[in-house]
């Protein structure tokens, strides 16, 4: 299996081209899924997700070709309404065929997505707004069924603004007979662009961007185009290793998209500054210690939670970092400890004391966003860093190390099996 080495302490500088967004271009792959014909996405990161996510349009019976950030979805042939265990279990994301194929098929087979390594991670508000929406659950040999000739619009409130269930439900609802109404919905900026592409393809949803979307049912998609917006995580990820390890400038990007991020590291002392699609972002003489809480958006994300806690591992003071929206989101505490970091965790919240330096080590990824975070801290460490199990940040991150090198710093892979 690889491994990702680094020599820490390399003074980073220059500019790097941040990748479409993951999060955005899953469920617009799916999305593609409801019209017959073509349609073609650009800016689509080279990801292991995009790769699975491929396998299992493959398996639904559409037709794909994927080059140089243009992939390419033929939904006429699409004839099998099942995703499997194996997909889903590798990636919960699977789990956004549901609503399109159940719209588009009437009925869908969708392996029920286990735990994961930061909790259990339900479905329950998925399930629960297709029922409103007039399907039929149940549950066979851990996979769900949904059956419905066709849905109907109807209101729906989420207790909690879930980004996938809110982007299930539209997909949903988009061809449903009459209007629903999602209160409480998800305004992630991955979650408004699957908004504008399901819109491109001839749906009517109003108040995206809101809390409250407005979703009046049309008979029929076409296939649309759509070009992925900028990846808000990759992007905040490289702030991070900016603000530790030197000025550098990410292109491509959406600064709106990071207000809550920028926020906090111009509070810690970094030097940020924005055009109308780049960052820069010079690292603070002294990081000062500052508390954070994540929330959905635009509040600052969970996903940026690990990379955070790294930073304030070299920070001049204490401070507390609370995920709102997991509860046991800190795989990543235990590894950063090993760098000589000191911090602690109570319930939902990381109690990090600074320290002066980390110290490299070899480390073990849990998940993408921890593994982004144990690269961050080992680019900042004294000595070598090894990460393992780095298929992690191959699901999330484009040519990490590549992008890395490009700015300085001194990582590169290995395989100890080649
Ligand atoms: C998406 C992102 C993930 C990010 C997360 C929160 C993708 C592919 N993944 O995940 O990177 O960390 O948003 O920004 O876009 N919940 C329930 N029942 C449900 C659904 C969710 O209780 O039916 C809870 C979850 O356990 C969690 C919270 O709601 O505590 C948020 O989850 P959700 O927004 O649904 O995250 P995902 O869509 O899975």
């Amino acid at each position: 299996m690889d491994k990702i080495l680094i020599e820490g302490q390399k003074p980073l500088s220059g500019s790097v081209m941040i990748s479409g967004a993951k999060n955005a271009v899953l469920p617009i792959m799916t999305a593609a899924l409801m019209a017959e014909g073509k349609s073609a996405l650009t800016r689509v990161p080279d990801l292991r997700d995009t790769r699975t996510m491929i396998r299992l349009m493959k398996i639904v019976g559409a037709t794909c070709s994927f080059k140089d950030g243009r992939l390419e979805i033929n939904a006429s042939t699409v004839n099998n309404p099942e995703a499997p265990y194996d997909l889903v279990k590798t990636m919960r994301a699977s789990f956004y065929v549901l609503g399109p194929l159940l719209a588009r098929f009437g009925v869908v087979k969708v392996s029920l997505p286990g735990g994961c390594a930061w909790g259990p991670r339900p479905v329950d508000f998925h399930l629960k707004g297709l029922e409103k929406l007039g399907a039929k659950i149940t549950l066979e040999s851990g996979y769900i069924i949904a059956e419905a000739k066709r849905l109907k619009g109807a209101d729906i409130s989420f207790e909690f603004p879930s980004v996938g269930a809110t982007g299930n439900i539209a997909m949903a609802a988009v061809t449903a007979e009459g209007t629903t109404i999602i209160e409480n919905a998800a305004r992630e900026p991955e979650i408004v662009q699957l908004c504008e592409y399901l819109n491109a393809m001839g749906g009517c949803i109003g108040g995206i961007g809101t809390t409250r979307l407005t979703i009046d049912g049309v008979d029929e998609l076409h296939p649309a185009d759509i070009d992925v917006i900028p990846d808000r995580i990759e992007t905040g990820t490289f702030l991070i290793a900016g603000a530790l390890s030197g000025e550098i400038t990410l292109n491509g990007v959406n600064p709106q998209h990071l207000d809550a991020v920028l926020l906090k590291l111009k509070e810690a002392g970094c030097n940020v500054s924005t055009t109308s699609n780049s960052i820069t972002i010079a690292p603070a003489e002294t990081i000062q210690a500052v508390d954070m809480t994540t929330a959905v958006y635009p509040g600052f994300p969970t996903d940026l939670q690990a990379q955070w806690v790294a930073l304030m591992s070299l920070a001049k003071g204490s401070s507390m970092i609370t995920d709102t929206v997991y509860h046991d989101r800190f795989s990543h505490v235990p590894e950063l400890n090993r760098f000589g970091a000191n911090i602690k965790v109570d319930n939902n919240t990381a109690f990090v004391r600074g320290v002066d330096e980390l110290v490299g080590a070899p480390v073990m990824s849990t998940d993408i966003r921890a593994s982004a975070s144990l690269i961050v801290a080992g680019l900042a460490a004294k000595g070598i860093t090894e990460v393992s199990r780095v298929y992690h940040i191959d699901r999330g991150y484009e040519q990490i190390e590549e992008k890395f090198r490009s700015l300085g710093a001194n990582i590169w892979r290995e395989n100890p099996n080649a």
